[in-house]
């Protein structure tokens, strides 16, 4: 282990809960409310080490901002996962790139019912009353905002048979239901798109569409009228997945010649508007979508193909390659889909690397809107792991960058500044890994200038997370 990024790698197993943060610079006295983020912490599962960042076992951590003072606490997620693993020292169950039955004990009923773990470390949201984390599995896990104690894995009062769901639920503004997108394996396998009222706990299906070979999907997009996918040339084999023993990455073939299709589904009556085939990329992260005239814009986080899955297993995060290159290269990408016909196409928004890209939600989405936020990466520093917070202006094509030698920001969440007149108005906060001291620290910046207005220091390293939310109270 060196003392650069790779810090961020390395498992932190200390809980703590209650720790007063001293901060550095003035919190805008507006800013109250609680960060909850979540992420990968644990690395190693007795004598055997997990093989891909997406893999490691799950903690929350929290910062509570009240009256310009804030407090942190951590947890891990006590999932199937995390208690199977705490009670056996291995790894009980599937995870996205590791497998049991083949790193630590062949059992032949593992091998015909490949079970997935829950281990929910990717993002939080609020789905109706109760806080909630996720992973790529339809069932999230509800834990407590305070003490981020778990309270359990969620059921739903439907029978719906989903075997994955993305972990970016999206938000339907005028109803407030909950809009996800999941897979069905099985002889007819599909996509299925469900909704969830705020009110309630029956998820009711939007749209179900058979599929040979599904595609993986990290996140999709909504407009007011459709939902849309990006179906990237990125599938499995349902048949194959099932018999093959392989962890679920190991199952997931890139046939670019498929291209990329953005499947256009009608909200109303989840009907199948179109196929819009363009060529081949992946993407992990949408960023915003909307409708102008007869055409849908889709802004999204464009890789030339899914190398960037191998480029995230932790050997190969913690070794980086010879010439130095951690990032696969991507780009903020502005897809043109013609509902009434002709080609797809592109531009690019940002000459900029990006990922992790958040908006201002609440007004943003499903609009036109000008900023998007990210980690990025350096121009002195390409040779770095995301080592940069960028701000991009979609409308001027411009950046503005935040950057301390040493440090790695991760994802920026945008909170809006109450009665706010721009788009920008608010702060942005993000939790930085500072490898120059082995620590962390929590980051706010000014949205509109992108200068820092104060940072709190956290009483230890906060290992890198992928996703958070902040929960106004
Ligand atoms: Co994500």
């Amino acid at each position: 282990m060196t003392d650069g990024y790779q810090q961020g790698f390395a498992t932190q197993d200390q809980e703590l809960s209650g720790v007063s943060l001293q901060v550095n610079g003035l919190l805008p006295s507006w800013l109250q409310g609680t960060l909850v983020r979540n992420g990968p912490a644990k690395f190693e599962v007795g004598e055997h080490g997990l093989r891909h960042w997406f893999d490691g076992l799950a903690m929350l951590h929290s910062f509570t901002i009240e009256a310009g003072c804030v407090q942190y606490v951590n947890k891990f997620i006590d999932s199937p996962s995390y208690r199977y693993a705490q009670e056996h020292g291995r790894l009980g169950y599937s995870e996205f790139a590791t497998d049991p039955c083949r790193s630590i004990f062949k059992r032949v009923a593992t091998l015909f019912r490949p079970k997935f773990g829950i281990n929910t470390s990717v993002s939080v949201s609020k789905l109706a009353d109760q806080f909630v984390a996720w992973t790529e599995m339809p069932h999230p896990i509800e834990f407590d905002p305070q003490s981020l104690r778990t309270i359990g894995v969620v059921d739903f009062a439907d029978d719906l048979k989903l075997h994955t769901a993305t972990p970016h639920p999206h938000l339907e503004p005028t109803t407030g239901d909950t809009i996800n997108v999941s897979l069905r394996f099985g002889a007819t396998s599909a996509y299925v798109v469900y909704k969830m009222p705020a009110n309630s706990s029956r998820r009711q299906l939007v749209a179900s569409m058979p599929v040979r070979e599904p595609a993986y999907m990290h996140s999709f997009a909504l407009t007011d009228a459709y939902v849309v996918l990006a179906e990237y040339p990125l599938v499995v084999n349902p048949r194959r997945l099932l018999l093959s023993g392989k962890p679920f990455a190991e199952n997931l073939q890139w046939q670019p010649e498929r291209g990329t299709q953005f499947l256009v589904i009608r909200k109303a009556d989840g009907a199948l508007v179109g196929r819009y085939r363009c060529p081949a990329f992946f993407c992990f992260h949408h960023v915003n979508a909307f409708e102008h005239g007869d055409e849908l814009i889709v802004d999204l986080i464009a890789y030339p193909d899914a190398n960037v899955i191998q480029a995230l297993y932790l050997d190969v995060l913690r070794e980086p390659r010879a010439d130095g290159v951690v990032h696969p290269p991507n780009e903020l990408r502005r897809y043109h889909v013609p509902l009434s016909g002709g080609a797809v196409w592109h531009e690019t928004l940002a000459d900029e690397w990006l990922e992790l890209p958040r908006v201002n939600y609440e007004r943003c989405h499903m609009r036109p809107y000008r900023f998007v936020y990210g980690t990025g990466l350096s121009k002195q520093r390409r040779d770095d792991f995301s080592n940069q917070l960028v701000k991009i202006d979609v409308e001027q094509r411009t950046a503005t960058a935040w950057y301390e030698p040493g440090c790695y920001p991760g994802e920026p969440v945008f909170v809006p500044a109450p009665h706010a007149v721009e788009e920008d108005e608010g702060v942005v906060l993000s939790v930085v890994l500072d490898a120059r001291h082995n620590t962390s620290f929590l980051l706010v910046l000014d949205g509109r200038t992108f200068s820092e207005v104060a940072r709190a220091a956290a009483p230890h390293r906060i290992p890198f997370g992928f996703h958070g939310e902040f929960f106004a109270g």
